[in-house]
């Protein structure tokens, strides 16, 4: 692929794209007359980590005018109290959409929580109701995160098909989902796991590769062809307190045609996608009371 004078693709700034359009049809919904979106975010204990995304997705919100609605739980939470939550906001009118950070604490059934969210509250996208329609080519609500990545993919005009894309992990939240919207723009997949044999060869056979993995700087630029698009979805803390991607930069920049960086990459991107959906999920809420 071309090279481009400016490789980086900035989530800094193309996140700041999508979050103004929401601002405008915030505003817009206000000014007819209907309500304000609102999402609900649920926490279940103390992780750090999700604290964090937590915090930035409610901030998120409150720049582009959509009420957010937080749950902190402790993570003694037991799974019929946080059913009972779930199925509080699925009854509530006001409430659009819901999203449950995860990982959610070991005694909780993730897969059975997600579930219990209604299909059209679930801002995530995790639901198999969604998933399904997703791997159906007939898309509802689809992942933040590779959603996000998409948005990036067609801000460079990338034609996707038939070009051969190369992805580390297969996450539910990430790996999995991230295919599918390849494969639907009818680009060739091939995803590794913890189990893959090669991983350094199939590396080198993508187009554009997506690593999400967790794994601090494992992607070497050597293994990378010339001209690639490379997107890192990773986010590591180092001891020394930097954050890193799960590709290493510096060798990776010099191989590829166009490649995000992190912090500032992939990760606004996903709370920029969160906002979209949840507008989505408001206008299939809006219509749902509308018809009855
Ligand atoms: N944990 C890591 N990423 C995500 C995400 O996109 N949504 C939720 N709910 N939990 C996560």
């Amino acid at each position: 692929m071309e090279q481009s004078p400016n490789k980086i693709l900035c989530g800094k700034t193309l996140s700041q794209q999508v979050l103004t359009d929401v601002t405008y049809q915030v505003a817009e919904f206000v000014n007819i007359g209907q309500r304000v979106p609102s999402l609900a975010v649920v926490l279940v204990g103390d992780n750090p980590a999700s604290q964090v995304y937590v915090r930035n997705k409610k901030n998120a919100c409150h720049k582009v005018g959509i009420n957010s609605l937080e749950f902190l739980l402790p993570d003694t939470t037991s799974q019929s109290e946080l059913l009972k939550i779930i199925n509080q906001l699925n009854n509530d009118v006001n409430v659009d959409g819901i999203l449950v950070q995860l990982p959610l604490p070991k005694h909780l059934d993730s897969k059975l929580i997600i579930d219990s969210i209604l299909p059209n509250k679930d801002v995530d996208g995790f639901h198999r109701y969604n998933m399904g329609s997703l791997a159906l080519k007939d898309p509802n609500i689809c992942p933040c995160t590779p959603h996000g990545v998409m948005y990036m993919l067609d801000s460079i005009k990338l034609d996707l098909a038939g070009k051969h894309v190369v992805i580390l992990g297969a996450s539910n939240i990430v790996g999995r989902p991230m295919a599918l919207e390849l494969i639907n723009r009818d680009a060739t997949v091939t995803i590794c796991n913890s189990k893959s044999k090669n991983v350094p060869e199939l590396v080198g056979l993508a187009d554009i590769l997506v690593v999400a993995i967790g794994n601090p700087n494992f992607v070497r630029g050597e293994w990378i062809k010339e001209g690639c698009v490379v997107i890192d979805v990773g986010i590591n803390r180092l001891e020394s307190g930097k954050l890193c991607g799960d590709i290493d930069y510096e060798s990776a920049y010099h191989r590829a045609s166009y490649i995000t960086p992190v912090p500032g990459g992939v990760g606004p991107m996903t709370i920029a996608m969160l906002l979209k959906n949840t507008i989505h999920c408001y206008q299939l809420n809006i219509k749902e009371k509308s018809t009855v």
